[in-house]
């Protein structure tokens, strides 16, 4: 009999932080204590031996709307974006949390998003118009970018969205003569490139400057930006921004991007720029296997507050509205992928592989970043793992793995395999490699299951596709 581990809080006990996967790890290498799941959020394991999420029977999921499915659970992300709200107001500063959509981006999510009091976090034309459509006002939206196109700039222009995070020299001036072409004036933010990255669990201050995102801190051009932004007559520059990076486990990384912008946004004060908005980025981390151990969403929003009263106030500066832009740990945990099970191919000695009906066509992130994932056969919860198992995608390629070392019950056909956390960079990296369809995306809450996405079909993949012209 497995046993369950049911999570309250956001964060787990204590362990190693996650170490980034060769791509080939020997087979015994198993991470997860056999038999152990952890139920996140609605999980429970039903009489019959299945998964629910959301009070519904992922197995019965599976059938219904076929495989692979993205199930997310509804009260999870709720209870997510509530913990941050919970924690900003407990440090009394004024804030403002934009959900970064770029972690899953649908209509429905943005509609979830703004009704839990999220702005939305966008980054391209289609994430802009995605939150538009969802009725996400405009005001509340914001737009991201290293390169944006004269056509996203204009229709956030045209849309009045809140600001627009500008990344470089080339965009300011882009983005001054469409604002003047419009006869508006444009709220911005200024990134700044603070020279901290985030490497998971810790910080590095190395290599800090080459990166393709903001003006750079260290050899001025920040300086530089805020300085020319008083002939930018179609711009007004609100606030600074900076992120560090993703999948962060403490805030140590924030502090010091903190206390380096905040001598930027003094002087941008001293030069008489309207500076009230501090946007700190994304990147709380989460806890896709047993070893990663996140700081509670809490304690690092407690952190960025007193980091931020005790830089202004040794600058003498008015204590800004803060910003952050969470991704990942608004979605990621709430989000489970079904597969059916179909191959397998025992290597005696080597390794025993078992195949299912996805893989890195709607989740690259082991192909991409080695990824860890844990799993459990969703119709077979209560048995034991007898084995070790790789398991494997669909495609035609070697690399398109989804984990290397499942602990399962000999996996068989027509199984459904639940793989946990899979919420954030998912579906919104999706591929049509191989030309397979994307997977259909399933709400479910309180017994209900809610399609806000549908399956794509064969068909759909060739609605774009024009024959040769001849003769
Ligand atoms: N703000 C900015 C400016 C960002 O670049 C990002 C993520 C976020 C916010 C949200 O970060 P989050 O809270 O989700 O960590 N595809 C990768 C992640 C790329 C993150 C890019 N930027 C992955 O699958 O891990």
């Amino acid at each position: 009999m497995r046993t369950q581990t049911q999570e309250q809080e956001w964060t787990a006990p204590a362990g190693a932080p996650q170490a980034q996967h060769p791509s080939r790890a020997p087979a015994e290498d198993a991470t997860r204590a056999a038999g152990e799941i952890r139920l996140r959020g609605t999980m429970r394991i039903g009489p019959e031996g299945h998964l629910w999420i959301g009070g519904c029977d992922t197995v019965d999921l599976a059938r219904r709307f076929g495989t692979p499915l993205f199930v997310y659970d509804e009260a999870l992300i709720r209870a997510q974006i509530r913990a941050f709200h919970e924690a900003f107001r407990e440090t009394g500063l004024a804030y403002e949390i934009a959900y970064a959509a770029k972690a899953f981006c649908t209509v429905a999510m943005c509609q979830l998003a703004a009704e839990e009091g999220l702005a939305v976090d966008a980054v391209s034309g289609g994430e802009l118009l995605t939150a538009l459509r969802a009725g996400v006002e405009p005001r509340r939206i914001h737009l991201h970018g290293n390169n944006k196109s004269q056509a996203e700039l204009e229709l956030a222009v045209r849309s009045g969205i809140g600001y627009i995070i500008v990344d470089n020299f080339v965009e300011l001036e882009m983005l001054d003569a469409v604002a003047r072409d419009a006869g508006v004036t444009v709220d911005v933010l200024l990134r700044v490139a603070p020279g901290v990255e985030a490497h998971t669990h810790e910080y590095i201050s190395t290599g800090q400057q080459d990166s393709k995102f903001g003006f750079d801190w260290e050899n001025g051009q920040a300086r530089e930006a805020i300085r020319r932004l008083g002939a930018h007559l179609g711009l007004r520059c609100i606030g600074l921004h900076s992120h560090i990076g993703s999948q962060i486990f403490d805030a140590a990384g924030f502090v010091t991007a903190i206390e380096r912008v905040t001598e930027l946004y003094a002087e941008g004060v001293a030069l008489g720029l309207p500076f009230r908005v501090l946007n700190v980025g994304g990147g709380f981390g989460i806890r896709y296997t047993a070893e990663d151990d996140p700081e509670p969403i809490r304690r690092q929003i407690h952190t960025i507050a007193d980091a931020v009263r005790s830089a202004f106030s040794a600058s003498g500066l008015p204590l800004p509205e803060v910003a952050v832009e969470p991704g990942r740990s608004i979605v990621g945990e709430a989000g489970t992928t079904l597969y059916t099970v179909g191959t397998h191919k025992v290597i005696p000695g080597v390794r025993n592989y078992v195949s299912v009906d996805g893989g890195m066509t709607d989740n690259p992130r082991l192909a991409l970043y080695g990824a860890r994932y844990e799993a459990a056969l969703a119709n077979r919860v209560n048995e034991a793992p007898d084995g070790v198992w790789a398991v494997a995608g669909k495609c035609c390629e070697s690399g398109d793995m989804l984990i290397w070392d499942a602990s399962l019950p000999d996996p068989r056909p027509g199984d459904v395999l639940a793989v946990f956390c899979t919420g954030a960079y998912n579906y919104s990296m999706a591929s049509h490699y191989n030309r397979n369809p994307n997977p259909a995306v399933v709400f479910v809450r309180d017994g209900e299951a809610t399609v806000v996405v549908e399956r794509e079909t064969w068909e759909d993949l060739l609605r774009l596709d024009r024959p040769l012209r001849r003769g």
